[in-house]
């Protein structure tokens, strides 16, 4: 395929993938040329991608579609950092506040954390929305004061430089109004290729799995995790991966303002237990790819990792004293009847939350920093008849209608107790499958 010749060339590589045909080095390397060139159309690649939803893709195919998208713009060298590098990914989760806290753990024990994140499309914020309700915060740096705040502080949570994987950026937001978000080869050359790009020497990813999550079912999601740590691997980025549960929200906080000021309480040594559990599970394995052994529980303990944040906060313009903005709250969800909630739908708690304001539809829209939902409650506890389960909080009543709508069977109560349920299902690393 070369430019020049791109529509009849495009048609041909849609037709092939349509039958089920790999796509050839060439053929791929020609179409991003011409997609990013302007010579092919949002619609012919919009047919392609629901092509490879249906079709999937080879192995080999895919590592060169990552690699097309790798070199569509610049890759960052971290090399010159004096500590060992480690991110963390995560495929996108309800209530998820683990990058905020981690990364400065990661940190306290010895790591650098590029927490270089896009901003959120869809019902929640993206971690970048979360961390903006911090009074002066700012999401974009440069790269030389990226470079030097991830070497004095040892993390950085900034906007993702529009020159790293740029045809992702294309690339996904076609895919989010065409529905092609949902296929395992399309995510994981989302991911890796900003990852890659992101230069990080290890990256740990947190695929959640549930009803709140791209993937529904853990086998779909051990794919996923599988096909991320092959491209990792070929990147020479040591990679591995945690399957987590997200039927229900992590936390108890969903939003933007009331997420930080959760991670914020756990970073002082409070916080629910499901988020610190999980927190210090993901600083142990990040750790681990980074060769380091310091102990995060101590980190998180001791304080070190809150100082950490609070250094962060201050040298990207915030206040991390400073009180968050607070919305008032708009509405109780109570219980109907005594007994135990057996489910507190991580989906509708999600899309409640957007609908109040906290996330967003259209890319560039504004997002509330005070909008979202706590729950009062949480999956397997006793509650009784009139308690609140949940509370809706912002800065508009007229939202209050249509986020009430979208939890109508958000929450179930029966009689007989809910059992213990892991958060963490699996760990999916390059020694193969095993223990969770
Ligand atoms: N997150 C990404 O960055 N890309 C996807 O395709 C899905 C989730």
């Amino acid at each position: 395929l070369t430019p020049a010749a791109s529509n009849a060339s495009m048609l041909e590589l849609i037709a092939a993938k349509k039958e089920g045909l790999a796509l050839g080095p060439e053929a791929i390397q020609g179409l991003f040329a011409s997609y990013l060139g302007g010579q092919v159309g949002d619609e012919q690649m919009a047919a392609l991608l629901m092509a490879i939803c249906w079709r999937g893709m080879r192995q080999d195919e895919l590592r060169e579609w990552t690699a097309a998208m790798v070199r569509s713009g610049m890759r960052l060298d971290l090399t010159s950092l004096s500590r060992p590098t480690v991110d963390k990914h995560s495929t996108g989760g309800v209530g998820d506040k683990v990058s905020l806290i981690v990364a400065p753990l990661v940190a306290a024990c010895g790591a650098a954390v590029p927490q270089l994140s896009g901003r959120g499309l869809g019902h929640t914020g993206g971690t970048l929305d979360k961390m903006e309700a911090i009074p002066g915060w700012r999401a974009e740096l440069t790269t030389h004061e990226m470079m030097a705040i991830l070497e004095s502080v040892g993390c950085v949570i900034c906007a993702a430089s529009p020159e790293l994987a740029p045809a992702d950026h294309r690339l996904y937001a076609l895919r989010d109004i065409t529905g092609t978000v949902d296929s395992i080869p399309l995510i994981a050359s989302s991911i890796m290729s900003k990852k890659v790009a992101e230069g990080t020497q290890a990256l740990l990813l947190d695929v959640k799995v549930g009803s709140g999550a791209f993937m529904p079912e853990v086998a779909q999601a051990r794919t996923l995790a599988r096909t991320m740590l092959q491209l990792g691997a070929s990147y020479g980025v040591r990679t591995a991966a945690l399957l987590t549960e997200m039927d229900t929200p992590l936390g108890r906080a969903v939003g933007n303002a009331v997420e930080v000021r959760e991670a914020v309480e756990v970073l002082q040594g409070e916080g629910p237990e499901d988020l610190r559990a999980l927190v210090v599970r993901e600083a142990q394995e990040m750790l681990l790819l980074a060769g380091l052994s310091d102990d995060p529980q101590a980190a998180l303990d001791n304080g070190r990792a809150w100082e950490c944040f609070a250094a962060m906060v201050r040298a990207q313009g915030g206040d991390p004293d400073a009180p968050l903005p607070r919305g008032r709250v708009l509405h109780e969800v109570e219980a109907g009847r005594e007994g135990f909630l057996w489910k507190l739908d991580a989906k509708a708690v999600e899309l409640a939350s957007g609908r109040l304001g906290a996330g967003r539809s259209r890319a560039g829209d504004p997002v509330s920093p005070v909008a979202g939902v706590l729950c009062r409650a949480i999956r397997g506890q006793k509650v009784f008849r009139g308690e609140p389960l949940l509370e809706l909080v912002g800065d508009d009543p007229s939202r209050l209608g249509a986020a009430l709508s979208a939890l109508n069977s958000a929450t179930e109560i029966r009689d007989e107790p809910f059992p213990p349920q892991p958060k963490v299902l699996e760990l999916v690393s390059s020694k193969g499958p095993g223990r969770s």
